[in-house]
């Protein structure tokens, strides 16, 4: 009896501990703040400062923007342009949907498969930009970012990213140099991260969207060779809102569709829904060790009750063992007593029979 409860939670104990692996950096991520890669904001001169950039600018003058075609919906035009204009020495790429199957075509024939059979575009536009900045390098950013300085003091850095509220890093803004090697471990891990997970949103989010940005990242920082590998972490703060920040939001949001405001919703909230599956998880465990407890109590009272009277005519006749004859002789109180270890000597017993 004991044993077999034992099996039991030491099985459970195990599939905890796989479970818990399997999402420890997700777990880990609910507690990474960045800090240790922040761009500072002392680390760059104020947008109408005189102050010349002083630092070597690494990341090649390129701006790399996605969408399906080259008619770019009226509300993105001035963040479009916004970019444009306050970049004229920068290389702009808009990548349409056909450039962008030609490039993985030609550079990355290995990837087209996965790249075709993505069944959300959105996939498509966030892979693509991997292997942009993995390719080229350059800065890419998102149709509906513009920008609100020039993204000069962002070339100082290998890599960058932007962090997200609450936790995490994003995907709509990013630079790097060609070849980095976080980019390179981005593309290399996409075939593999690409499963599906019952709800479309989640789907895109981890096998191309920022969870899957931000759960590779997760793992990258635990051990960077050296400081050109290194990924800065742009903040809140310096992303978008304020003066000094490099980014404006100039429209609403990029998403149409009905369940816009569901998908939003589950976006900002993808935290507390984590954290409600791994409740739900755990009220689950706990009732099924719950139901085991009791079937094994009934189990052993069902015992009990059968073994507490001893019968004089129908011991001897219902167990052969000397231990349990001798046993129809000790005072109740002492049965009761030694009653636990029933099991481990019939089963030493047993054991010992089998082996004559
Ligand atoms: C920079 O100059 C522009 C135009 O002169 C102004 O609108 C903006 O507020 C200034 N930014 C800062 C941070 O001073
Ligand atoms: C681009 O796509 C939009 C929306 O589907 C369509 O209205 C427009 O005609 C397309 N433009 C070109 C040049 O194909």
């Amino acid at each position: 009896m004991r044993r077999r409860l034992l099996i039991f939670l030491l099985i459970n104990l195990l599939i905890l501990i796989l479970l818990l692996r399997s999402v420890s950096t997700l777990l880990s991520l609910l507690v990474e703040d960045a800090g240790a890669d922040a761009i500072h904001r002392a680390e760059f001169s104020s947008p109408n400062s005189s102050l010349i950039e002083e630092r070597p600018q690494i990341i090649p003058k390129i701006i790399h923007q996605t969408y399906k075609n080259e008619t770019i919906p009226e509300v993105w035009v001035d963040a479009q342009q916004s970019c444009i204009y306050m970049h004229p020495d920068y290389e702009y790429i808009l990548w349409t949907n056909e450039k962008s199957r030609d490039f993985i075509a030609a550079q990355y024939p290995w990837f087209l498969k996965t790249f075709d059979g993505y069944k959300y575009p959105i996939q498509r536009a966030d892979s693509i930009r991997y292997f942009l900045l993995a390719h080229y390098g350059g800065t890419y950013i998102d149709l509906d970012d513009g920008c609100n300085r020039r993204l000069d003091p962002l070339l100082a850095y290998p890599a960058w990213v932007r962090r997200t509220v609450p936790t995490g890093i994003s995907n709509d803004a990013m630079g790097s140099v060609p070849q980095h090697p976080f980019f390179l471990r981005v593309i290399e891990l996409l075939q593999q991260y690409d499963q599906h997970w019952l709800l479309p949103y989640i789907t895109v989010m981890y096998s191309t969207g920022p969870l899957f940005l931000s759960v590779i990242w997760k793992e990258y920082i635990k051990d960077y060779p050296s400081e050109m590998s290194r990924v800065r972490i742009l903040m809140q703060d310096e992303y978008m809102k304020y003066s000094w920040s490099f980014f404006i939001h100039h429209t609403g949001n990029s998403w149409h569709g009905k369940d816009a405001y569901f998908i939003f919703w589950m976006g900002q909230h993808w935290i507390f829904l984590t954290f409600c599956g791994f409740l739900l998880a755990a009220v689950f465990g706990f009732c099924l060790f719950w139901t085991y407890g009791r079937i094994v109590l009934l189990g052993a009272q069902y015992r009990y009750r059968y073994t507490e009277v001893p019968s004089i005519i129908s011991a001897p006749r219902l167990s052969s063992s000397p231990s349990r004859h001798a046993r129809r002789l000790m005072p109740t109180l002492l049965r009761r007593i030694s009653f636990q270890g029933d099991e481990a000597t019939d089963t030493s017993c047993e054991l010992g029979r089998r082996e004559d």
